[in-house]
C-alpha cells in the first residue's frame, strides 16, 4: 500500500511515470541529479528555481551544517538572523526591513495581512495566471484555470476579497482602479514566470505600480521566483516597480527552506507596534539564516550577465535545432529562466500563452529529453532554470539533448 499521497507531498512536483517506471531522485549536485535508474541527468528544474548556485552548493552547505550542529531550533534570537537580514537588505533598496519565514506562500500571506492593516482596506488584486502560493486567498486563477482566462466581456473574478487583473493589459489596470478605488494592494509577480515566463510590456509594471500608489494601495512584489535570478536583487526593481513590500524565497536559500517578507520602515513599523500578528516556530531558524548569509555572499561575487548571455545563446541554438527539423519553437523569458513554446512566436499575454500551451507537447518533449538524460519540468507553463553551476559542459549536454529530442519529435510528427 502506498502511504504517501500521489507519491510526493506537493502535487506540482510530480513527474509522470514512463513505461510504468516511477523516477526518484537519489541525489543532486551542481547542475545534475542522479536517479533511481542509476543514470545522471543534467537538470533544468533546479528545485523549481530554489537555487542559483546549483544543487548542494558546498559553500552554502558547510555553514548550514555547522548551524545544525550548533542546534537547529534555539527558541530565542540568534546572531545569524540579524546577519541574514543585513545581507538581504544590501540588495533591496528602500525595502530595508525583514521578517524571515519558511516558504514563499507564508511570505505572500503575511504581505497581504500587512497591506490590509497598513491601509485599513480589505481587497487585493493579483494577476490572472500568476502563482502567489497555495494559501486559500491566492490559490485561484492560476495558469490553466478557467478564471485565469478573463475574457474581456466577463465579470472580473474575485474570491475572498482577492481580485484578478490581466497581466500586460494597461487598460485593464485602469479599469481595475476605476471599479475598485479602495484596494489595499496589488500583488505583482514581475515576470509572469508561473505562466511560462511572460515578460512585462515596456512601461507596464511602472504604470501599474503608479496607479496603485495614486489610489492609496500598496505594491507587493512577489519575487519568490524571480528574486535574485536576474541580478543579486529584485527583478521588479530592474523592471520599474516601486514596491512597498516584497516577498522572496527560493534563490536566497539555495534549497534550504527559507523565505522573507521585505518592506519599507514606514510599513514594517506596524509589526514593532504589534498591530500585525506574526509568528512561526521555525521562522528565522539558524540553518535557514546561515543559508541566506552564505548564498548572498556567493551571489554577490557572481556575474549574472555572462550566465544570462549563455542561457540566451542556448535558447537561440535550441530554436534553430528545432527549425532544422521543421518544428516551430519559440521562447519567452531570460537566460536564467525561460520557457519553450511550440509556436513561431512567444506569447506576450496569458491569452496568447493559453492558446499556444499544449500539455501533450510539453509531456512529449519531457519524455524525449529524459531519454537524452536531460531533466525538465513536464508541463505546459513549466520553465528551464539555469544556474551558475551550468558550465559549458552542462550547456553542451543540454543542447545535444534538445537536438536529439527535436530529431525524435520530428520523426514522430512525420
Ligand atoms: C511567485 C511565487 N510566489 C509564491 C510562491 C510560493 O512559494 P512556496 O512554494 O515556497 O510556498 C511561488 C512558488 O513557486 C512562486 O513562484
Amino acid at each position: 500500500m502506498n502511504h504517501l499521497i500521489g507519491g510526493i507531498s506537493s502535487g506540482g512536483r510530480a513527474l509522470p511515470e514512463i513505461d510504468g517506471y516511477a523516477f526518484k531522485v537519489e541525489r543532486s549536485q551542481g547542475a545534475c541529479l542522479w536517479g533511481n535508474d542509476g543514470q545522471q541527468y543534467v537538470d533544468t528544474a533546479m528545485g523549481f528555481g530554489a537555487t542559483m548556485l546549483g544543487h548542494a552548493a558546498p559553500k552554502v552547505l558547510a555553514p548550514v551544517i555547522q548551524a545544525l550542529q550548533r542546534g537547529p531550533m534555539p527558541s530565542f534570537a540568534h546572531d545569524l538572523e540579524a546577519q541574514a537580514a543585513h545581507a538581504l537588505t544590501q540588495n533591496t533598496g528602500k525595502l530595508s526591513q525583514v521578517i524571515f519565514l519558511n516558504t514563499g506562500s507564508e511570505a505572500v500571506h503575511l504581505a497581504c495581512r500587512t497591506a490590509r492593516v497598513a491601509t485599513g482596506r480589505q481587497r487585493i488584486a493579483r494577476f490572472a495566471a500568476s502563482y502567489d502560493g497555495w494559501f486559500d486567498q491566492v490559490a485561484f486563477g492560476n495558469a490553466g484555470s478557467s478564471e485565469a482566462q478573463m475574457p474581456p466581456s466577463a465579470t472580473r473574478p474575485e474570491r475572498e476579497g482577492m481580485l484578478l487583473l490581466r497581466y500586460n493589459d494597461f487598460s485593464d489596470a485602469e479599469q481595475l482602479f476605476r471599479d475598485c478605488p479602495d484596494l489595499a494592494a496589488v500583488i505583482i509577480e514581475p515576470v509572469l514566470a508561473n505562466a511560462g515566463c511572460i515578460e512585462p510590456a515596456s512601461g507596464y509594471l511602472k504604470h501599474l505600480s503608479d496607479l496603485a500608489h495614486q489610489h492609496g494601495a500598496l505594491v507587493i512584489l512577489d519575487e519568490v521566483l524571480m528574486g535574485f535570478r536576474l541580478h543579486a536583487g529584485l527583478a521588479g526593481h530592474l523592471l520599474g516597480v516601486d514596491a512597498d513590500l516584497a516577498t522572496v524565497g527560493k534563490a536566497i536559500g539555495s534549497g534550504i527552506p527559507v523565505a522573507a517578507l521585505l518592506g519599507t520602515p514606514e510599513v514594517m513599523q506596524l509589526f514593532e507596534q504589534k498591530r500585525i500578528v506574526r509568528a512561526g516556530t521555525y521562522s528565522g531558524n539558524p540553518p535557514a539564516c546561515a543559508a541566506v548569509v552564505a548564498t548572498l555572499e556567493q551571489l554577490g561575487q557572481r556575474d549574472y550577465l555572462p550566465l544570462i548571455k549563455r542561457g540566451n545563446q542556448l535558447r537561440s541554438d535550441i530554436i534553430h535545432a528545432f527549425a532544422d527539423e521543421g518544428l516551430a519553437l519559440s521562447s519567452s523569458g531570460y537566460g536564467s529562466v525561460f520557457t519553450f513554446w511550440p509556436s513561431d512566436k512567444a506569447p506576450e499575454t496569458y491569452a496568447e500563452a493559453a492558446s499556444i500551451a499544449n500539455a501533450q507537447w510539453s509531456l512529449d518533449l519531457h519524455v524525449a529529453l529524459r531519454a537524452e538524460k536531460v531533466m525538465t519540468m513536464p508541463f505546459a507553463f513549466g520553465r528551464v532554470y539555469l544556474t551558475f553551476a551550468h558550465d559549458e559542459a552542462a550547456m553542451q549536454a543540454l543542447l545535444n539533448g534538445y537536438k536529439a529530442a527535436a530529431r525524435g519529435m520530428a520523426v514522430k510528427a512525420a
